[in-house]
């Protein structure tokens, strides 16, 4: 993984490249004030006023060159603004003219972030490093560029790789690398304590046994905090087998783990002041033998009978165990990330994730601290009157139906497992970046991980 921590230093005068940081509103001007061959060279890049038009310049006088960068606002650099910069430039110190560096020292990092695994030569070499005279936001732009990268990583990593082994391996070295406590229920002895993750994971080969992942941290006298992940690290469907497209990328089901992982590292690097409860539900949902029938049902943790109308519903079962327990070990908050749903990819596309919550406070919360940190949520109902489409026939409730709201029933079937008194968010989040943009290439992305980051660090202030 790329070192971030020394692509941000504090600046001392060192010697560096300048970027120029020019307002759209500013250009006509700064354009008019340039002599002649510096404007024809800006003219002959299409340095032309736009938003993001970035250019490299000869220093009149000198042997040096500069950058130059059109920004909406240079008295607030937005996240992304530098992230196409970070990429372009050339390996070497740079220092920003005209602009405090702020927010935009997220996208210089993460404008340097590439998947190099599975390469034989890296396509990003050497490091660009930016000069700040606020050094004491270095800290925390590096920890929120290292979670997102983590999140890509693992979601990037094709399951042949990642599977609930690795999911447990890197629980561990976050519960090594803070003092936490792990925890793991494995394979047969799900099938009394978890019977959903049990039924969900047991056609797995052994190797890809499911698991039920626990890591507790912090001070027991502190609110206690849960952090649920859906880690499905490969979902065919199951029984209810997925089309060629639709399991093409489903290798990013286990996302929702990803984010609860890095979510975690997050908090307790930043020493917040909770107990923290971080589950992972780790299995595939394959074709097999012993494979989980349609028409099946499975009593689960919380005594709640579930029929299992569709196999692909998988990420909700192996949730409603989870929660159960995160409930039952007397949570204050729980947030859950999951890639639960295509409805909520149809009703959002791909950048937004679905928020539900049980609690409007901590939604407005949850939805404005996405805006704070250019990580939106939007927020769709527990719309109750559709709870009806879960009906079963035969048992309490099914895992899917109904055919409408797709979303929502999801997110109405996992709430049967919370109850009203324990504040709750979930996430439905998609995990993958479609389209590349400026720092953030397309693969495996990090949706709404910054947002709860953000309200968690606001809701437990460090003293
Ligand atoms: N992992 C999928 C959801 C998913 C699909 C997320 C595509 C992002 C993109 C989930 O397990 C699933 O298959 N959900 C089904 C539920 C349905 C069978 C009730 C879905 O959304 O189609
Ligand atoms: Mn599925
Ligand atoms: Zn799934």
């Amino acid at each position: 993984m790329t070192d971030y921590s020394n692509l941000i230093q504090p600046d001392s005068g060192q010697a560096a490249t300048e970027i120029e940081i020019i307002s759209k509103e500013g250009f006509a001007d700064w354009f008019s004030s340039q002599p002649g061959p510096v404007r024809a060279a800006a003219s002959a890049q299409k340095f032309d006023g736009s938003v993001g038009d970035f250019a490299i310049l000869h220093i009149p006088g000198s042997e040096d060159w500069k950058a130059a960068l059109i920004v909406s606002d240079a008295a607030k650099l937005e996240h992304w603004s530098l992230a196409k910069a970070a990429e372009a430039l050339p390996e070497g110190t740079y220092r920003l003219k005209g602009a405090e560096t702020g927010d935009a020292l997220l996208g210089w990092l993460l404008g340097q972030y590439r998947f190099d695994e599975y390469r034989s030569e890296p396509k990003l070499k050497g490091a660009r490093i930016l000069l700040t005279s606020e050094p004491g936001r270095i800290e925390n732009a590096v920890s929120q560029a290292e979670a997102t990268a983590l999140v890509r990583d693992m979601v990037n990593r094709p399951p042949i790789d990642l599977g609930p082994q690795e999911l447990e391996a890197d629980a561990a070295r976050l519960a090594k690398a803070h003092k936490g406590k792990l925890h793991v229920t494995k394979g047969h002895d799900l099938q009394t304590g978890y019977p959903l993750i049990h039924a969900v994971g047991m056609a797995a080969s052994r190797d890809y046994a499911p698991r039920l992942i626990e890591l507790e941290w912090g001070d027991e006298r502190h609110p206690r905090v849960a952090i649920v992940g859906k880690g499905v690290v490969f979902d065919s469907g199951g029984l209810d087998i997925k089309s060629a497209v639709g399991m093409r990328l489903m290798k990013k089901d286990m996302g929702g783990a990803a984010h609860a992982l890095a979510l975690a590292d997050l908090i307790m690097k930043a020493h917040l002041p909770v107990r923290l409860h971080l589950l992972v539900a780790a299995v595939e949902n394959c074709v097999s033998g012993g494979a989980l029938r349609p028409g099946d049902i499975v009593k689960s943790r919380a005594g709640i009978h579930v029929e299992i109308d569709n196999t692909d519903a998988e990420g909700r079962l192996i949730l409603a165990d989870a929660l159960a327990k995160a409930v039952e070990d007397k949570a204050g908050l729980i947030v859950n990330f999951a890639t639960l749903t295509g409805a909520a990819r149809v009703a959002l596309g791909p950048d937004l994730p679905a928020l539900f919550a049980n609690d409007d406070e901590l939604a407005d919360a949850l939805l404005a601290a996405g805006k704070d940190v250019a990580d939106p949520l939007w927020r769709l109902p527990l719309w109750k009157p559709y709870a009806d489409m879960l009906d079963s026939d035969i048992a309490d409730t099914a895992n899917a139906g109904g055919g409408f709201a797709g979303a929502i029933t999801a997110a109405l079937f996992m709430q049967k497992f919370v109850p009203d008194e324990v504040r709750w968010a979930h996430l439905d989040t998609f995990a993958w970046r479609p389209t590349a943009k400026a720092g953030r290439p397309k693969g495996g992305e990090a949706l709404g991980l910054r947002a709860v980051y953000r309200y968690l660090s606001q809701a437990y202030p460090v003293r």
